[in-house]
This record gives C-alpha cells, structure tokens and sequence, in this order.
C-alpha cells in the first residue's frame, strides 16, 4: 500500500533526499591513518558516553521520519557497527519499515569485516541487504600500516567469505594512499575478479582534521583505470542511477570494480545524502562543521512517555525540522574544493564520528 505522502524535499539544487547513513558509534577496533590515526585517538580520546548514543528505539523512530520524508536506503556505519551490541535485532526492526512507494526499505551495512565471520548468519537472519567491508591491502605488513594495529588481513577475508557463503551481497572498498598501498592496486583487483566480487578504490579524502591530508597521498581514479586498463582490459558501465558515488567498470574477461573519485571528480551535484551522527546529530555534509540535534525532539523531558501518541508527535517533529533544513541545503564541499573555493569554517567533523 503506498503511504500519503506530497512532501518530496528538494534542496536548494534540486537534489532529492533519498539515503539516510546511520553511524551507530564513534569507537572502531582499527585505527586507520587516513581516518582514526592512533597519535590523535589514543587512550586519552574522549568518545561519546554511552547515555549520549541513540538507542534503538530512537534510531528507529529518526529512520521513520526519514523514510517518511523520502529515504529508500539506510546504511549503518561507524566507527565499527558491528560494536554495537545485538545489531541484528536492530536491522530486523528497520527492515520493517515501509518506503512510500510501499517497498521494504534497503538496509546495508559498513564494516572493517574484523567481526564479521562471527555475525554473518545473525546478519542474514535479520534481513539485511548488502554488506560492504573495508580492505586496503592483502599484504600483511601494509594492511597493518593502514589500519594501525597487528591483525592479519586474513581475518577480515575469512569474514567475507563467511558472508558471501550466507548468502549476503558484498561489496568491498579499498582507500588508496599512494606511496603506502597503491602496489596493492593489482593484487586486490585480481584476488576479487577471481570471486566475482565487486572492489572500489576510493580516493584518499580530506575528510576531518586528523588524516594529516595532503593531495600527495592522493591517487587519482584515472590513474588506476590506466594500470587496471593495461593489466586486464577495462570498459565503463553506465551508472544505474545518477546519485551512486561510484563509477563502475567491466573487466574484458568479465567481472566489475567500481571508482569513487570525491576528490579528482566529485559527484555533488546529485548528493542525496544525509547523515545521523551515533548521538543524534544530524549533518548534511561528511565535510560539514556543525550538525542539527535531532535527539532534543525525542529525548525531551517532555515527550518522555513512549506511547502511541507521542511516538507520532515525535516524528512529526522531526519531519517538519528535516523537511526545512532539506529546503535551504546548499552543501557541496568536495566541488568547492576541485575549484579552490572551499568554504568551510571551523573544525571539520571525523569520518569516525559520522560513518563511511
Ligand atoms: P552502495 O552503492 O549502496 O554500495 O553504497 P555507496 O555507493 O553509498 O557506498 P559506500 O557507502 O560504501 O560509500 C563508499 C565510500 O564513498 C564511503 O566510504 C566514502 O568514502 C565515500 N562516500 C560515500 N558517500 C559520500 C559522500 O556523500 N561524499 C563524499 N565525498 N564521499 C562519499
Ligand atoms: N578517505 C576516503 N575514504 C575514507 N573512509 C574513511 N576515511 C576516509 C578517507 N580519509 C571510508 C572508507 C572506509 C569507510 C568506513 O570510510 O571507505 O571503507
Ligand atoms: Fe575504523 Fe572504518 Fe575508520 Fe578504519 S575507516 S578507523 S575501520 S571507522
Ligand atoms: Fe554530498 Fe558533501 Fe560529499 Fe558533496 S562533499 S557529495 S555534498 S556529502
């Protein structure tokens, strides 16, 4: 049944709302240079409390409102998600969630796939839709390099092989910094053509304050189709729909691989995203310095009571707040930096804390 709804929010350049990202914590198990760098998020990082994080519940009600708004997609990240206790149960209650074209609603999932093996049939169980797992080398010592702990990449393979054996739909993302991994480009690529698993190289971002950004570490797109191009033989596929962040190519002998170039080619111009820090924020940029408390609407003293009825005022609440904030949107950071005229002031959010 399609639900009654005539608010399809544009923004201030017509761009629909249709992707919610959820972050479900600020704390990850990893301490990757380009997006938690162990010298800053050491032991002395203050992470949000736990009383701060949103519960379920409440992540629930924010996604209704959302869906509500337009929003076909939720993507839970990080940090790490599955850190978060009985996850499962959480995507069980979204899947139940109605788009208004009256579909299930997608519900996918970011993860360092370090815990995956162990959740994979819970994850299926719950009806997720799609998994994607981070992986930036198979080389043992430049996996560690990346991601500042010891662990074995083998790890994170066994979890996507677990995955994939449950059924799920991977997808996995390898960030590029050229001069510590970029010889794994080929590698990579050759490991997930032979599993018909589809690898996204993405350009190392200058995303927060402490990756130590510098466009030196950046390996333009183009340059890793040229050696994929040379190596296998690649053509481009036409994207399925405008607002994909990603490019994504055939290999001659069959296969795919995606490009998500935000820095050499940014896709601002379709952005229908829009993201929920883990303690109820919400940003309409991953480059924004300040974000919109939604938590106030649902955790007030005076809406404390859970009932029917004060669910809905909530939400309503929320609808009409996001409904403005989606009307005089302008963000479009990544194409303002490609043209020097980059507008952000004060500190800029951490990946960590608002989610791949
Ligand atoms: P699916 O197509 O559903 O698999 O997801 P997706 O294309 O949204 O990809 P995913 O969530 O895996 O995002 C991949 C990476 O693209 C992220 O980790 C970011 O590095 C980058 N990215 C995603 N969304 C944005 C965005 O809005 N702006 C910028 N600059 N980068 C983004
Ligand atoms: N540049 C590009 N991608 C990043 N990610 C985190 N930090 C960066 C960065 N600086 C993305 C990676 C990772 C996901 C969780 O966040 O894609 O897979
Ligand atoms: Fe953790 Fe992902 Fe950030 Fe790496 S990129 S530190 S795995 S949240
Ligand atoms: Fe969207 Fe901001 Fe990324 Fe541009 S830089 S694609 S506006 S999130």
């Amino acid at each position: 049944m399609l639900k009654m709804n005539n608010r399809i929010l544009r923004d201030s350049f017509d761009r629909k709302l249709t992707d919610l990202r959820i972050s479900l914590t600020d704390q990850c198990n990893f301490r990757c240079s380009y997006c938690m760098p162990k010298e800053i998020f050491g032991k002395d990082y203050q992470f949000l409390l736990k009383k701060e994080l949103l519960s379920f519940e409440e992540i629930k009600l924010l996604s209704d409102a959302f869906i509500n708004l337009g929003v076909e997609k939720l993507r839970l990240t990080g940090g790490e998600p599955l850190l978060r206790k009985n996850l499962p149960e959480l995507i069980y209650e979204l899947k139940a969630l109605k788009t208004l074209k009256g579909e299930n609603v997608e519900v996918t999932l970011t993860t360092n796939g370090f815990l995956l093996q162990q959740f994979t049939s819970s994850l299926k169980k719950s009806g997720l839709d799609r998994v994607t797992v981070s992986l930036d080398a198979l080389d043992e010592n430049i996996f560690q390099q990346m991601i500042g702990r010891k662990h074995s990449p083998k790890i994170v393979l066994s979890g996507i092989d677990a995955a994939i054996k449950e059924g799920l739909s991977v997808k996995v993302n390898m960030v590029v910094k050229k001069g510590v991994n970029h010889n794994q480009i080929i590698p990579m690529a050759d490991y997930f053509k032979k599993r018909s698993i589809q690898l996204r190289f993405i350009e190392f971002m200058d995303v927060g304050n402490s990756n130590q950004w510098n466009s030196k570490h950046v390996l333009p797109s183009l340059e890793i189709i040229k050696l994929l191009h040379k190596k296998f033989g690649v053509t481009k596929k036409v994207r399925k729909t405008a607002s994909e962040v990603a490019e994504v190519w055939s290999y001659s002998e069959g296969g795919t691989f995606g490009t998500i170039s935000s820095v050499s080619k940014p896709f601002c111009k379709n952005c229908s995203r829009v993201r929920l820090s883990s303690d109820g924020l919400l940003y309409t940029c991953l480059f924004s310095s300040t974000g919109y408390n939604l938590k106030k609407f649902i955790r007030d003293a005076k809406f404390a009571q859970s009932d029917k009825e004060s669910v809905k005022t909530k939400r309503l609440l929320v609808e009409n707040f996001v409904q403005q904030i989606w009307a005089r949107r302008s963000d479009r950071y990544s194409e303002q930096r490609l043209t020097g005229n980059s507008i952000t002031s004060g500190q800029k959010i951490e990946m960590s804390y608002i989610g791949g």
